[in-house]
């Protein structure tokens, strides 16, 4: 188009075209962005907490959008697991993944990992004065160093221990090696029970059982459960010793590139979906805890208050360790939060 206007156009029409003409490629890419796919990857079977809320977030913006934003979910471990999921969110391969809580530490967040001190919570809500008030929100705030939001926490629920041999006392740990996730203070409570911690992949875990490169591990009894482990584990001890929960992490640039209702839309989707799965955890762990009774593969033990004792007084220095690697700052946050009143 040339720079000046044609003798026989009037000026104020020649603008408005090229103003037109300027808008052009944009108004076509506002149209193009209106239909969206969304893709969702996580490590889990559909048939758990967490595939269930990924699964219930689909139907939910599918059905609000009339299809045209379209939330793919690539369960299991199908697309990436653990050690590329979240740099595959980074490099915008996939846009939304919801780790646990214990696989913050590795891309520079360690004060994820208090989440994972053991014995810390007595129960669910406990964990909702953390995860729903300042602490959490001050949490997600760290995302943005890293190029990510956080859009919601969840819980799958509380962590139980296994292998081929009852786990209720720290001697009955002493030289097993014990499949973790990649959390300091996961390995930490590992090594304070006098067993050695070794770092797989979700997906590697039951295989790993199966051929004895680890003894044992811990998991609540929905993941134990849905991988089969049951299978090649004899014994699994209800120690409730730790909570596994996660959050729904996404990419900045793809988060701020959504048109603002569409994004209205997908948050709220989201939030409805993590309720929900807020409220069938337990009840999930209890089912998976009942199919497993039934298919008498496994024995299951339960911890006497005084087992429970001991095994709390083993691991404090773990949480010790934690407070100074990340300072007593957010060990005062995380006394406050639990000093709410339940939300
Ligand atoms: C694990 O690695 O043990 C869990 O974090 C898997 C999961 O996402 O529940």
């Amino acid at each position: 188009m040339s720079a000046h206007p044609p003798q026989q156009i009037p000026r104020r029409q020649w603008l408005a075209t090229c103003a037109g003409a300027a808008l052009l490629p944009f108004a076509q890419a506002s149209a193009a962005q209106r239909d969206i796919t969304l893709r969702f990857s996580h490590v889990v079977t559909e048939d758990t907490p967490k595939g269930r809320a990924a699964s219930r977030f689909k139907a939910l913006v599918e059905a609000r959008s009339s299809g045209r934003i379209t939330v793919q979910v690539f369960p299991d471990g199908q697309l990436y697991g653990d050690h590329d999921e979240m740099q595959a969110l980074q490099l915008g391969a996939v846009d939304m993944v919801a780790p646990s809580l214990s696989k913050f530490g590795r891309i520079g967040l360690p004060e994820f990992e208090l989440f994972d001190l053991p014995f810390l919570f007595e129960d669910l809500s406990e964990v909702r004065r953390v995860t729903l008030g300042a602490l959490g929100q001050r949490l997600f705030n760290g995302l943005k160093r890293q190029g990510l939001v956080g859009l919601g926490f969840f819980d799958n629920g509380f962590k139980q221990m296994s292998a081929n041999r009852p786990l209720l006392a720290p001697t009955d740990f002493a030289g097993l090696r014990m499949r973790v996730q990649a959390s300091r203070v996961i390995a930490d409570q590992m090594r304070a029970l006098g067993a050695r911690p070794v770092t797989l992949a979700f997906s590697e875990t039951r295989r790993a059982l199966a051929t004895g490169v680890v003894d044992g591990t811990e998991n609540p009894v929905s993941n134990f459960w849905t991988q089969g482990m049951h299978q090649v584990q004899s014994d699994l001890s209800l120690t409730n010793h730790g909570y596994l929960g996660y959050a729904v992490v996404t990419n900045q640039r793809f988060w701020e590139h959504l048109q603002a209702d569409d994004r209205e839309l997908i948050n709220q989707a989201l939030q409805e979906a993590l309720e929900d799965a807020r409220q069938i955890a337990d009840v999930q762990n209890e089912a998976a805890l009942a199919a497993l009774r039934r298919s008498n593969t496994t024995r299951i033990h339960r911890l006497s208050a005084g087992q429970r004792v001991r095994l709390q007084q083993a691991v404090l220095p773990v949480h010790q360790a934690l407070a100074r690697r990340i300072g007593p700052d957010w060990f005062q946050a995380l006394q406050d939060a639990l000093a709410q009143p339940s939300a």
